[in-house]
């Protein structure tokens, strides 16, 4: 007999129901106007996040300034709750609490590379604006430093036993994860821009 353990859960929803198409503009709005106004953040992305735009160093609690986005905090957690479910966590009844929130913009070329999210427990991606064609999120096995002599896989491995995992950005869908998987967005080859927004929870 055969059986797995110690899997790992991706967590992939639309973040609701209907209305997508008008909350997502107004998002969208509000992330280009923050890289006008974050002169902080543009410098930082310049060193950091060659040809992109991130929030991440200068203005990375957005839940707590803009209404729209304190919505979508409101939207978000509830998922966060339902995936917590689904792993089992015994949060000891404590309330669980978005703590960081911030902007991606990512034009053509810019990329970001292998990264985990230290300091919370789920971590996650909502889309707001995916031009066809524009890269995904890809994980990677978190076991992948310990397969000391194992073979490859087959390129047919069944999904649970593949090294990684490509979740297509698709506006409107929400992706969750454990914080300390780690993951990349491969570079952006079409002439259009990305528009997403990356947050981090913790249970306090
Ligand atoms: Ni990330």
């Amino acid at each position: 007999m055969i059986r797995a353990w110690f899997s790992t859960f991706i967590y992939s929803e639309p973040l609701m129901g209907s209305g997508l198409g008008r909350f997502n503009a107004d998002l969208a709005v509000e992330c280009l106007a923050l890289r006008d106004y974050d002169r902080e953040g543009r410098a930082w992305s310049r060193r950091n996040y060659p040809g992109g735009y991130t929030s991440y160093a200068s203005m990375n609690e957005l839940h707590r300034f803009s209404s729209t986005f304190s919505g979508l905090e409101r939207r978000i957690t509830r998922h966060v709750r339902a995936f917590a479910r689904a792993l089992d966590m015994d949060l000891r009844g404590r309330e669980i609490r978005m703590t960081d929130c911030w902007v991606n913009i990512m034009p053509p070329s810019a990329a970001h590379s292998l990264h985990l999210h230290p300091l919370s427990f789920v971590s996650g991606t909502y889309y707001v604006k995916t031009p066809r064609g524009c890269p995904g999120l890809k994980f990677e096995d978190p076991r992948l430093d310990r397969f000391m002599a194992a073979p490859p896989r087959l390129p047919g491995a069944r999904r649970a036993n593949q090294p990684h995992a490509t979740y297509p950005a698709r506006a409107g869908n929400l992706i969750l994860f454990e914080s300390w998987l780690r993951h990349e967005v491969a570079q952006n080859r079409v002439e259009a821009e990305r528009i997403s927004i990356s947050f981090n929870y913790n249970w306090t």
